[in-house]
């Protein structure tokens, strides 16, 4: 007792003794800590104000200043501008970067991020904020060299000069410096111009020398030639991120150790020849992604110790060939399998009832799109339980689509168009599918799949998104179940033996859709167009070749405003072409030829900017051609052959310079081929095509081909 009182006496009065003395040297110290932030506030400059609170005596209750707790001295400053891009600009601090801040002697971090000091020289003396631990410089509009003193900062364990929105403006062109940085453990220069200092191998060797690092971002940096992943001292790397380089050539040193990596991306790079089988040593890996390369040859069988694999993409290597690896179906693990936009044959039955005796499955997403792939679609796919999303479109599979898939109650997407489907498809391949959203089947030969589900259906899902049953028997009744769902945007029901009226009630839907082809049907009733809504949203309006009669609403420019691909031909739709036509702006392509449309066109053409496709071909429609259609600049086909019209052709015309193809014939006109006609021609361009039906007395039936630029 009395022990601990003499100490704590002691203690007490030491420090009376030596106060002072301290208090003074600290002050002194931290005085000038407080000029060297008012300097550096000085030389910024902060439109929106963010700085205000940087003027009372005690700087560490300044806003982003963080002293030390004890010692009192500025160890943080986190300037970062938080607002996203768009709001950005206003609250970025810019101006000068005052080097006063080396008298934050204590400084360990600093974060300026999303301000923009613009086109300036990143400041050298970054390079004497020695006690640095982070120092983040995202999009900070610096630009020219990154400064090589930052290679003194050996205590950085964290570095982030990133360039997104002034991508490349910063450069580095030799990377030796990074070699100082000994504590580094992250390391991000994205869409820093790295083009120089890859020219040779060296880079590699500098980035080698940071033995502590575990995470590597160099993406979209120019970085180019051979990447030799020999990176014998980073034994702790586990992220390593290189897309968007011009890499050609990856090169795997067998005994490499790189046993912590657990991300590989070197996605969107330019590597050729074949999948390295060096990367089956690679057993730690998660994720792997080599999509977007020129990548070539079978994808050698090298999963089967990849046993943590979550992710692998490997689409968009056009010269893929061959079949699924047999170790992919052992990835228990595995949840989403991109090998989409290859060129991969065989089947998918092994690799799927591989999978399907895992224990737990966990694939989530299989892409497999755009391949050769053959065979049928197994069984067992309905085992993995887990699957969201399968898209199978464009491969040579056939067969009979299993029931099921109907167990995958967690699907959203089933995108198998373009195969080879026959037999039919039940409620019961939908009989648990309460979140689907995309539904593409589309068989690539006609009618041989049946879509069989009763008149009375009411779906599992009531969210679908996308229906795609082209080339489906889906018919003879309108699918009356599409009432069902609330978010409907696209409906495509091409050739699909639809024999029916349709129903008042669809009509309806139209307010959400977007996209709507129901063409090669014989559907019947009015033209769809009279949507009794305020305003539908929809662009593509496809209902071509079925039985719609009645005629064109006067006031379609109200509700379908946003058309942009109007298709109504081969009906028996009558009446005259309103001039509101005129009003749907963003319409680029008006179809309505062979139907029974009359009287003659309107005179409002000039407003149909887009317009690229015009074919009223096939109708009994009169008049003279109105000089509005000169106005077109847009205009690429203009067929209104078999009508009626007469008079002269609009010298206007001329002006229609992007027109490739024209089409007159089988109509009255009395002038002859006006002379102008072979002055539009040649803007018509290169290999340009004119074909000029021109049906006066000594033309009729006669057809000129035109070519120019050879
Ligand atoms: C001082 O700061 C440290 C970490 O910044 C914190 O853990 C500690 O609780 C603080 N001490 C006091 C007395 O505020
Ligand atoms: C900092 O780095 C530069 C260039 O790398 C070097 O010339 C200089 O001596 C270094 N300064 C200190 C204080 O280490
Ligand atoms: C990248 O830097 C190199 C030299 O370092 C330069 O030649 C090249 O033009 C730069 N590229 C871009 C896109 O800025
Ligand atoms: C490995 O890292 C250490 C420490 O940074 C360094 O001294 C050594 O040169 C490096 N070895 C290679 C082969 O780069
Ligand atoms: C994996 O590494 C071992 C040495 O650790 C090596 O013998 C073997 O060839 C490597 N495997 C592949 C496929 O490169
Ligand atoms: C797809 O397979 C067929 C033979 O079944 C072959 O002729 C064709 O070249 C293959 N296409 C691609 C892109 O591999
Ligand atoms: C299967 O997954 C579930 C949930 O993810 C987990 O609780 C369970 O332990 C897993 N079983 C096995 C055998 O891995
Ligand atoms: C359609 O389904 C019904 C009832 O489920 C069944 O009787 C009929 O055979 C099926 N038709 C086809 C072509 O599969
Ligand atoms: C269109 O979308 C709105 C908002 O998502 C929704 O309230 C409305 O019911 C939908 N209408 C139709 C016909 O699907
Ligand atoms: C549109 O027509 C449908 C079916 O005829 C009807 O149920 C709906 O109430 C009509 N909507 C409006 C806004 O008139
Ligand atoms: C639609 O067209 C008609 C006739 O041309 C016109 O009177 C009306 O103002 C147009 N409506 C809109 C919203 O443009
Ligand atoms: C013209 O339209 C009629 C129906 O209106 C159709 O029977 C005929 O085949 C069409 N002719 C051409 C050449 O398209």
């Amino acid at each position: 007792m009395a022990a601990t009182t003499f100490i704590q006496l002691s203690l007490f009065l030491l420090l009376g003794f030596l106060g002072p003395y301290a208090n003074a040297g600290r002050a002194s110290c931290v005085a000038a800590e407080r000029r060297a932030l008012l300097s550096f506030k000085n030389g910024l400059k902060d439109p929106s104000n963010r700085l205000a609170s940087w003027q009372t005596e005690d700087f560490c209750e300044w806003k982003y200043v963080h002293c030390n707790n004890i010692s009192g001295h500025v160890e943080k400053l986190d300037l970062r501008n938080p607002l996203d891009y768009d709001t950005y600009e206003g609250a970025a601090l810019g101006g000068k970067v005052n080097p006063s801040l080396m008298e934050l002697k204590y400084l360990e971090y600093l974060d300026l991020s999303g301000n923009c000091f613009r086109g300036s020289q990143m400041p050298m003396f970054f390079g004497s904020l020695n006690q640095l631990r982070h120092l983040y410089l995202s999009d900070t509009c610096f630009g020219g060299q990154i400064p090589p003193q930052l290679g003194n900062l050996s205590n950085l364990n964290y570095l982030t000069i990133t360039c997104l929105r002034t991508a490349l403006e910063l450069r580095s062109d030799d990377l030796r410096w990074i070699s100082g940085l000994a504590s580094l453990k992250h390391l991000n220069m994205d869409y820093v111009n790295l083009s120089q200092a890859s020219s040779d191998d060296h880079w590699l060797l500098h980035v080698n020398k940071l033995s502590s690092l575990t995470e590597l971002h160099l993406t979209n940096s120019l970085l180019q030639g051979s990447l030799t992943l020999s990176f014998t001292n980073l034994t702790h790397l586990s992220f390593l991120d290189l897309s968007g380089n011009l890499f050609e050539a990856l090169v795997l040193n067998p005994f490499v150790k790189l046993d912590s990596l657990v991300t590989l991306n070197l996605n969107l790079n330019k590597f050729k020849g074949s999948i390295p089988d060096a990367l089956a040593n690679l057993t730690s890996l998660q994720q792997l992604d080599l999509s977007a390369n020129g990548l070539e040859g079978p994808i050698p069988d090298i999963f089967v110790k990849m046993t943590s694999l979550h992710t692998l993409n490997l689409g968009s290597n056009i010269n893929l060939v061959g079949g699924l690896p047999k170790s992919l179906g052992g990835l228990c693990q595995l949840k989403t399998l991109d090998l989409s936009e290859n060129s991969m044959s065989g089947g998918i039955s092994e690799f799927v009832d591989g999978l399907s005796r895992c224990a737990n499955t966990s694939l989530e997403v299989l892409y497999l799109q755009n391949n050769n792939l053959t065979g049928p679609l197994p069984d067992s796919l309905g085992h993995l339980k887990s699957l969201t999303n399968i898209k199978l479109g464009r491969n040579k599979m056939h067969g009979h689509i299993p029931m099921s898939l109907g167990r995958l109650s967690r699907l959203e997407e089933l995108e198998i168009n373009g195969n080879s489907w026959e037999g039919a498809v039940s409620e019961a391949h939908f009989a648990t599918l309460k979140n689907l959203k995309r539904l593409s089947i589309f068989p690539s030969s006609s009618k041989s799949l049946v879509f069989n589900v009763s008149s009375n259906w009411i779906p599992p899902f009531a969210g679908l998104e996308l229906i795609d049953l082209s080339n489906c028997r889906v018919g003879p009744l309108f699918p009356s179940w599409i009432q069902t769902q609330r978010s409907l945007h696209q409906i495509t029901f091409d050739n699909a033996g639809i024999k029916d009226t349709l129903p008042d009630w669809f009509t309806s839907t139209y307010a959400n859709l977007s996209f709507l082809v129901l063409s090669n049907n014989q559907i019947r009733g009015t033209v769809p167009l009279k949507y009794n809504g305020s305003s539908s949203q929809i662009n593509v309006f496809d209902v071509g070749h079925n039985l719609f009669s009645g005629s064109i609403p006067s006031n379609i420019n109200e509700t379908m405003p946003m058309l942009t691909h109007l298709d109504a031909s081969r009906n028996m739709v009558n009446g005259a072409i309103p001039s509101s036509i005129c009003g749907i702006t963003s319409l680029g392509i008006l179809i309505l030829s062979s139907n029974q449309l009359s009287g003659s066109l309107p005179h409002c053409w000039e407003k149909l900017e887009a317009l690229q496709i015009l074919d009223l071909s096939n109708n009994s429609l009169s008049g003279t051609i109105p000089d509005s259609l000169g106005s077109l600049g847009s205009l690429l086909f203009l067929m209104l052959s078999r009508n009626s019209f007469y008079g002269e052709l609009p010298s206007s015309l001329q002006n229609c310079s992007n027109l490739r193809s024209i089409d007159l014939g089988e109509n009255n006109f009395s002038a002859e081929l006006p002379k102008w006609i072979g002055k539009i021609s040649p803007a018509l361009g290169f290999y340009a095509c004119v074909q000029i039906h021109f049906a006066a007395e000594f033309l009729k039936s006669f057809a000129i081909f035109l070519r120019f630029g050879y």
